[in-house]
């Protein structure tokens, strides 16, 4: 067997959670491979709406293992916050997920040094969620992090030692006032730690790869998108993993020849929270009433999320990228009520037409959109492919003739059950 990637194709927020729970149940293990807080993955059935930050989105189904893999940080007291709200659900994860020994810890001063260094930037910042993701993959890239299995012998030691360099860099390059808000943070972050030794901490690399020996098939759910990747997105505007297909080898221990179906998922328009280059951002009444329509607020942050049309030549790049087989598109009954859809099919960069996704987007980019029929109908409550508008038919058929690959779902609304397959 073979593991499967879904991810995000865009700025993060496609739907991946949702998508994630509807395909599970074809699935016996559901992995996360990176990324860790920073992300909010919707899922929504019987009157439930849930958000999950760390834990992979397989939770809601009986009879599957979920694995937070090696490439995850984790923050123990987000992690423990989200234990304890599924439990007042029902859910008693303690049997079904499993914790990889080598994801790296966020530590309470990750959080601060994440926020001391965005005030530092001011106007030049991220927008970091502000859960400490960056200062956590620094510190892991510098061999310097913190990991799950350490918390097994001698944490206190290992934590002050962090802890101090940490504060040495907050007081003396900083100037952060931090003690208020560190002593603050501890008491819910021990409580975290005391949380998570109570799961099976694994090697999940030996894990998963026995899993596809004895022929269980594993999904592996990414977080973020492709244009939020390290080293592929709009740097420095992007998060601190890798997001793509590659990231899932990395972030789980499974070999490039292991890798499966890729399922890249998109919005049927764009939205990017934070700082950075958006080429086909509106910031004009289509774009609120994109952001109305889509409910355009952050998962993790409540922030509203810049929103546009689709932009396909970032999508193309993060298709090429990926290694992408099969497309998902989300949100499609947000375009519901438009005479006509802007699509962006290449940029002009000094004079010059393009179709690839450039090194510098910043200020010299202009969209160039076709135009297509807007089908003007609702499609929630459409629940069968041959119940589809004419335009909408044609909009997927344009899209898949641009990228030349399939869409095989298309999502009419937020619940599990609207979600049609073709
Ligand atoms: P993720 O981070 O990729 O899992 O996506 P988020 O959960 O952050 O954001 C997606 C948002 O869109 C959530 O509020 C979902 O409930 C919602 N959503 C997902 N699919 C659809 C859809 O097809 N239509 C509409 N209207 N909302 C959707
Ligand atoms: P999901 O998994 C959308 C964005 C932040 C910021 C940049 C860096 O829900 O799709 P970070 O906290 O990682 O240092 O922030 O990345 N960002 C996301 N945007 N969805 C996400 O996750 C995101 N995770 C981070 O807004 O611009
Ligand atoms: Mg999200």
């Amino acid at each position: 067997m073979k593991v499967d990637v879904l991810l995000g194709l865009q700025w993060g927020d496609e739907g991946k959670g949702k998508v994630v729970d509807v395909l599970t149940p074809r699935y016996d293990v559901i992995t996360r491979f990176q990324g860790g807080p920073n992300a909010g993955h919707t899922l929504e059935f019987n009157n439930i709406k849930h958000v999950l930050h760390t834990i992979p989105s397989g939770i809601f189904r009986d009879d599957k293992i979920n694995v937070i893999g090696n490439g995850v940080v984790i923050d123990p007291s987000i992690f423990k916050k989200e234990i304890d709200s599924l439990l007042k659900l029902g859910f008693d994860l303690k049997k079904t997920l499993f914790i990889s020994k080598k994801a790296h810890l966020i530590l309470p001063t990750h959080r601060l040094l994440d926020a001391a260094s965005e005030a530092a930037k001011g106007d030049a910042k991220i927008g970091s969620t502000l859960k400490g993701i960056g200062p956590a993959y620094r510190d892991k890239i510098g061999r310097d992090g913190l990991r799950v299995g350490d918390i097994l012998s001698n944490f206190e030691e290992k934590y002050k030692a962090r802890v101090k360099q940490h504060t040495d860099l907050l007081t003396k390059y900083y100037h952060f006032d931090y003690e208020a808000a560190l002593s603050d943070y501890e008491k819910a972050w021990f409580e975290g730690i005391e949380m998570i030794k109570q799961f099976q901490l694994i090697d999940s690399e030996f894990f998963i790869n026995k899993q596809l020996e004895a022929g269980k098939s594993v999904i592996a759910e990414g977080a973020q998108g492709t244009m939020l990747d390290i080293d592929f997105g709009s740097y420095p505007f992007v998060t601190s993993s890798n997001t793509i297909t590659a990231g899932a080898c990395t972030g789980l221990g499974v070999a490039p020849n292991n890798i499966g179906k890729v399922l890249g998922i998109f919005k049927a328009y764009c939205t990017r929270v934070g700082s950075g280059p958006f080429p086909t951002e509106l910031n004009d009444a289509t774009g609120q009433h994109l952001r109305d329509v889509g409910n355009e607020y952050g998962s993790t942050t409540g922030r509203p999320r810049r929103c546009g049309w689709l932009d396909l030549v970032a999508l193309k790049y993060a298709i090429m990228i990926d290694g992408v087989t099969e497309l998902i598109m989300m949100k499609a009954d947000v375009l519901d009520d438009f005479d006509s859809i802007q699509v962006c099919t290449k940029y002009k960069i000094n004079g010059q037409l393009t179709e690839e996704f450039p090194y510098e987007l910043e200020g010299q980019v202009e969209p160039i959109y076709e135009s297509l029929p807007g089908w003007n109908k609702t499609l929630t409550g459409v629940t069968k492919e041959v119940d589809f508008p004419a335009e909408l038919k044609n909009y997927i058929k344009f899209i898949e003739t641009k990228l030349n690959v399939p869409i095989s779902i298309v999502s009419v609304g937020p619940n599990r059950s609207q979600t049609i397959e073709r």
